[in-house]
């Protein structure tokens, strides 16, 4: 038997005969000719056939095998720049693993979100959701290298917890052992107190909210990349996230070229992601908005999503907004020493309309206001106790910020929409598949 060969290497195999392993994506039928478009899981190879040169059984195999069978072929790898990927495979055997038993249900032809959504288990099989997904994978092993290679450790933070994080609306309630517990919204009260034991560190799992809205950017279920240090200020948030940043979108430039051509994604934009990012206050995001948007805005408000498009026009590049309201964020942040009104808090604001994809800031380090701060938030004291601790015992300023990965990509591939960032969406009306 011949090597197995994988498409995305196969011009290495020039000249050679190899077996490509895989699914009937397409074909074509001209007569004496039959071309199969075959899809490995890392590429999308033509396999040419012809009736005067291929074996009888493979020819006529060919010509009526279902789209999405499984075969193995068998066949000279050949140069052809007509060919998707610039290379062919000229069959000289074939065999089919299973020929499909029914009508493969997303055809060539355009269907429905609704369609797609709910065949998402075969959907992942196409050439868009390939690119989008390989450049995922891509964006997460990027954040982990720059963040292990910056000095993090990984320390992964538990999914089942006593305490809300990001406020109580969007808590998803369980059952724990008779007990109510709450799937994570965040990693990082945990890993305040692992920063407080390792010095920087970082978590990285999926995240859970129940967002009661249906918007082209929220998912009940999403993956989050953490960091957060001890003795980091909100500055050095601010410079962490930009080169974090700037490392996702020059490595995907460089590794996920194809992918990017796949999704007609235009680079130019993409090439301008360096750092340093552009920063301004929350106050001169105000005034952005009053003098080009809605002159009624109101100091204090949140910014909705066409007041942070709005921001981000301004820009070329991603851009921190910094020094929030203090009564607009989480109970953790600290307050600006000089003007406690706003906090030492940023988000970070994607280009091209994409909104926060990075929130984050100093924390907190003082025992009194945060245990005010539980009261004024309507937080019990009983489960934030051992949070409380680690002011209590070698407090130091420190800061972090979470990346959103779906966000992230949805940016980077200049998606509509996150639903197809990540395999299995969940969302308020998709559990399914
Ligand atoms: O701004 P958020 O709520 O910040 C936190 O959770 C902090 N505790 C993080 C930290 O400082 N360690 O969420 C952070 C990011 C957002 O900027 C966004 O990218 C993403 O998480 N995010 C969501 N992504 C998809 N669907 C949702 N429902 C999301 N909610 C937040
Ligand atoms: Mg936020």
């Amino acid at each position: 038997m011949s090597d197995i060969a994988l498409v995305e290497n196969i011009g290495e195999y020039e000249g050679k005969t190899v077996t490509v392993q895989g699914w009937v994506a397409d074909k074509t039928d001209k007569g004496k000719l039959q071309f199969l478009r075959v899809r490995d899981g890392t590429g999308v190879i033509q396999a040419t056939l012809f009736q005067k040169t291929a074996p009888v059984e493979a020819f006529e195999l060919a010509k009526r095998i279902p789209q999405e069978s499984s075969v193995r072929v068998t066949g000279e790898v050949r140069k052809e720049p007509r060919a998707p990927g610039g290379f062919e495979l000229s069959v000289t055997d074939m065999q089919a693993v299973q020929l499909a038993r029914d009508e493969y249900p997303i055809t060539p032809k355009e269907h429905g979100i609704e369609f797609l959504m709910h065949n998402r288990h075969l959907w992942l099989r196409s050439s868009r959701q390939h690119a989008i997904l390989r450049i995922r994978a891509t964006i997460i092993k990027a954040i982990r290298d720059y963040l292990d290679n910056n000095g993090f450790m990984l320390l992964d933070t538990p999914i089942l917890t006593p305490a809300a994080v990001e406020g109580t609306t969007t808590l998803f309630q369980t059952d724990f052992y008779g007990e109510p517990a709450f799937l994570t919204q965040s990693g990082q009260l945990y890993n305040e107190a692992n920063a407080m034991a390792f010095g920087k560190v970082y978590c990285f799992g999926p995240t859970f909210r129940a967002e009661k809205s249906k918007t082209r950017r929220h998912l009940s279920e999403f993956w989050m990349v953490e960091p957060e240090w001890a003795f980091g200020t909100l500055d050095d948030y601010m410079r962490v996230a930009e080169g974090m940043v700037s490392y996702i979108a020059q490595t995907v430039l460089e590794l996920r070229k194809t992918e990017l051509q796949v999704l007609e994604r235009d680079t130019s934009l993409l090439e301008k992601v360096a750092a340093p990012f552009p920063r301004i206050s929350y106050d001169d995001a105000v005034k952005i908005i009053r003098e080009k948007g809605d002159p009624n805005f109101k100091w204090g408000d949140d910014f909705g999503a066409p007041d942070e498009t709005l921001i981000s026009e301004q820009f070329d590049r991603p851009v921190f907004v910094h020094h929030y309201p203090t009564e607009m964020k989480a109970f953790y942040m600290a307050p600006d020493p000089d003007r406690p009104e706003v906090c030492l808090s940023a988000d970070l604001l994607a280009p091209e309309g994409y909104g926060e994809i990075i929130g984050g800031g100093q924390r907190s380090a003082d025992l009194e206001y945060l245990e005010a701060q539980l009261v004024k938030h309507n937080l019990p004291r009983e489960p934030y106790e051992w949070y409380l601790d680690l002011r209590k015992y070698g407090s130091v300023p420190h800061c972090g910020f979470g990346l959103g990965i779906e966000r992230t990509v949805a940016w980077i591939c200049k998606l509509d929409h996150v639903r197809e960032t990540i395999p299995f969406a969940r969302m308020m009306d998709k559990m399914y598949p």
